[in-house]
C-alpha cells in the first residue's frame, strides 16, 4: 500500500487519506452511535489523516496540513465569509505556485547574499562566453527574477535567461527584467524540449534553485546538454551521489549552500 501512495504525487496521497479519514469517522461515529458536532467530527478527522499520512510517509510538514485541514475548513465555514474571497485567494495562489502539486518545487526566493556569492562563480572577464560575446547564465526556475535583475546590473557584460513557468511570478520577473537588455525571461518549463532556450548547450552558466525532487533529473539533463568547461550551481539541493567541485556555505537565513560542478 505505501509503494503505491509512494507513486501518486503528495498532493493526491494526502487528498486520499483525507476522504479515507472521514470515511472511517463517520463510519466510527455511526457504528458506536456517537453524534459529532461539525467541530469534533474535523478533529477526529483531521487527527486520523494525519496519522494516516504519518503511517504512508508523507514528509512531516504535511503532517501539520493533514491535522489541520478539516477543523481550519469547519473553523472557515463558521465565518461565513463570502465565496468570492476564497475563489479570489485561489486564483492568486493558483497564478503564483501554478503546478506546485506536480513538479514539487514551490516558491521560495534565493537571498541576496547568494546573488551575492553567485558574482563571484562567473567568468571572470568580457568575451568569456560562447563566439566572445559575452557569457550567458540561466537561472532554472527563475521566480521573481532577483538573481537575474541582480547579475544583469552587476556583470553587465553577461546575458541573462529565466525560464518560469508560473504566470505570476513570470509576469514579476518579465517587468523587472524590461530595463535590462541583456536580461530575458521564458514562460515555460525547464523540460520542455520544443523551448529554444532550454537548452543547456548554450549556456557558461546555469544555475538552479528548486528542491529535492527534480535534481537526479536535472543532473542527468546537464550532463547531456552542457558544454566542456561550463558551470553548474545549484542552490542547497544537492544531486544524489555527485560530489560538487565547490561548495559555498551562505551566511543568510536559509543557511544556503551553494553546489558547484564543473562540467
Ligand atoms: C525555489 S524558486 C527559485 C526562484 C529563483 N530562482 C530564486 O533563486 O530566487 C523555484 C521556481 O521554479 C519554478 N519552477 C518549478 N518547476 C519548474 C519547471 N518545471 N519549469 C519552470 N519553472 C519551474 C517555480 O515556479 C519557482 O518560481
Amino acid at each position: 500500500m505505501q509503494a503505491l501512495l509512494h507513486k501518486l504525487p503528495p498532493s493526491v496521497t494526502a487528498l486520499l487519506l483525507q476522504v479515507a479519514a472521514a470515511a472511517l469517522t463517520l463510519l466510527g461515529g455511526r457504528a458506536l452511535e456517537f453524534q459529532f458536532t461539525p467541530l469534533s467530527f474535523a478533529l477526529a478527522c483531521g487527527l486520523l489523516a494525519a496519522s494516516f499520512s504519518h503511517l504512508a510517509g508523507l514528509a512531516r510538514w504535511w503532517l501539520f496540513i493533514q491535522l489541520c485541514f478539516a477543523p481550519a475548513l469547519v473553523l472557515m465555514l463558521a465565518f461565513d465569509i463570502p465565496p468570492g474571497i476564497f475563489l479570489t485567494a485561489f486564483l492568486i495562489m493558483l497564478a503564483v505556485y501554478w503546478s506546485t502539486f506536480r513538479t514539487q518545487v514551490p516558491l521560495y526566493l534565493s537571498s541576496n547574499k547568494v546573488w551575492n556569492a553567485l558574482e563571484n562563480l562567473l567568468p571572470s572577464h568580457s568575451g568569456g562566453g560562447v563566439g566572445g560575446e559575452g557569457f550567458r547564465f540561466i537561472d532554472l526556475g527563475s521566480g521573481l527574477g532577483g538573481v537575474l535583475t541582480h547579475l544583469a546590473r552587476i556583470r553587465s557584460d553577461g546575458h541573462y535567461t529565466g525560464v518560469e513557468s508560473a504566470p505570476l511570478p513570470l509576469l514579476w520577473s518579465w517587468l523587472r527584467c524590461k530595463p535590462y537588455r541583456n536580461c530575458k525571461v521564458h514562460w515555460g518549463s525547464i523540460w520542455d524540449e520544443k523551448l529554444a532556450a532550454c537548452n543547456l548547450a548554450q549556456y557558461d552558466v546555469v544555475f538552479a534553485y528548486l528542491s529535492p525532487v527534480p535534481m537526479e533529473r536535472l543532473w542527468h539533463k546537464a550532463r547531456a546538454e552542457m558544454r566542456p568547461g561550463s558551470v553548474f550551481i545549484s542552490s542547497t539541493f544537492t544531486v544524489p551521489e555527485q560530489t560538487p567541485c565547490q561548495t559555498l556555505e551562505i551566511d543568510d537565513l536559509h543557511h544556503s549552500t551553494l553546489l558547484v560542478w564543473r562540467m
